[in-house]
C-alpha cells in the first residue's frame, strides 16, 4: 500500500509507523487519521509482527488535529461525520502499540501518544492540551486518557490553561514510561519493541488486554479477568516453551501467533 502522510517499515517483528507532514509538524487531518489507522490495523493483523511503534519527526510527534481543516467546520459537519472517532479504531488494536514522543505531542497529538500502550519520550519531548486556547475543547480523549495517567489536579490544569509539561515532568507524573536522549529515542524504542516482539505474542496481547482492565472495571473484577487470563496462558505451547527454557538454562523461542 503506498501511503502520501506516513511511512511504514517492518523492522523484524516491529512495524513502524513514521508520521509524515513536514510542512505541518505532522498534524493530524482526516488523511493522515486514515492512514495511520489502517497502516496499524494491517500490522495488527500481520502474523510477522509483533509490536508496533508510532513516531514522528525530530521537532514534532504533532502539533495535534489539523487546525486549517476543522477552522471551518459547522457543528453538523463534526457531528454528521463523528470527526475524529476513527481513531477510536485504535483502541481495538491487540498488539502492543508504542508511541516514540520526541518533540511537540500537542492537543491531537497527545491523546494520540496516550492512545497508544506505553510512551516513551525523547528528552526534548512536550505535552500538552492546548484546545482551550482555540476555544474547543480534547476531542481524543485528552480529559479522560491524561487524567488517568497524570491525575486531576495536573490535568485540569494543563487542559484548563494549555500548559505545556516537559519530559521530566511527564515521566515524573506517570504519562511517560521512560526519557531518553533524542538521538538515541529509535534506538530505544525499536529495542524496547523487540524485545516484546520476542515474547509470546499471544501472551503479550492477554497481558495488554488485562492491564487494559483496570481501567475500565473494579479491582476485584480486574483481578477475576487477569485470574482466568493467567489460566489461560497454560493453553499455549509459549508457556510450555517458557518454562522448559528456563528449567534448561537456554533462552526460549516463542512460536505461538
Ligand atoms: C495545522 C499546523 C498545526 C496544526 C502547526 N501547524 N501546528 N497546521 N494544524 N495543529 C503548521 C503551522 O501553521 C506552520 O505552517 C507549520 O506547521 C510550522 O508551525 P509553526 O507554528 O510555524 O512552528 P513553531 O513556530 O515552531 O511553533 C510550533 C508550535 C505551533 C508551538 C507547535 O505550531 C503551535 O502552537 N501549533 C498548534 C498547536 C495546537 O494548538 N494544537 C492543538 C490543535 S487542536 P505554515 O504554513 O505557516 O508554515 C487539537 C484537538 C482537537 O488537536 C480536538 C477538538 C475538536
Amino acid at each position: 500500500t503506498s501511503y502520501q502522510t506516513i511511512e511504514v517499515e517492518h523492522r523484524g517483528a516491529v512495524g513502524v509507523v513514521t508520521l509524515s507532514r513536514p510542512d505541518a509538524l505532522n498534524a493530524l487531518n482526516t488523511q493522515l487519521m486514515g492512514e495511520v489507522t489502517a497502516a496499524v490495523s494491517e500490522l495488527d493483523q500481520d502474523g510477522q509482527i509483533g509490536c508496533i511503534v508510532l513516531t514522528g519527526s525530530r521537532k514534532a510527534f504533532a502539533a495535534g488535529a489539523d487546525i486549517k481543516e476543522m477552522q471551518s467546520l459547522s457543528y453538523m459537519d463534526a457531528y454528521s461525520s463523528d470527526w475524529f472517532a476513527a481513531w477510536d479504531r485504535l483502541t481495538a488494536v491487540r498488539k502492543p502499540l508504542i508511541a516514540a514522543v520526541s518533540g511537540y505531542a500537542l492537543g491531537g497529538g497527545c491523546e494520540l501518544a496516550m492512545l497508544c500502550d506505553l510512551i516513551i519520550a525523547a528528552d526534548n519531548a512536550k505535552f500538552g492540551q492546548p484546545e482551550i486556547k482555540l476555544g474547543v475543547i480534547p476531542g481524543i480523549g485528552g480529559t479522560q486518557r491524561l487524567t488517568r495517567a497524570v491525575g486531576k489536579a495536573k490535568a485540569m490544569e494543563m487542559c484548563l490553561t494549555g500548559r505545556m509539561m516537559d519530559a521530566t515532568e511527564a515521566e515524573r507524573s506517570g504519562l511517560v514510561a521512560r526519557v531518553v536522549p533524542v538521538d538515541l529515542l529509535t534506538e530505544e524504542a525499536l529495542e524496547t519493541a523487540s524485545a516484546i516482539a520476542g515474547m509470546s505474542t499471544p501472551v503479550a496481547m492477554m497481558v495488554k488486554e488485562s492491564v487494559d482492565r483496570a481501567h475500565e472495571t473494579t479491582l476485584s473484577e480486574g483481578v477475576r479477568f487477569e485470574r482466568r487470563v493467567f489460566h489461560a496462558t497454560f493453553a499455549t505451547d509459549d508457556q510450555k516453551e517458557g518454562m522448559a527454557a528456563f528449567v534448561d538454562k537456554r533462552v526460549p523461542s516463542f512460536t505461538d501467533r
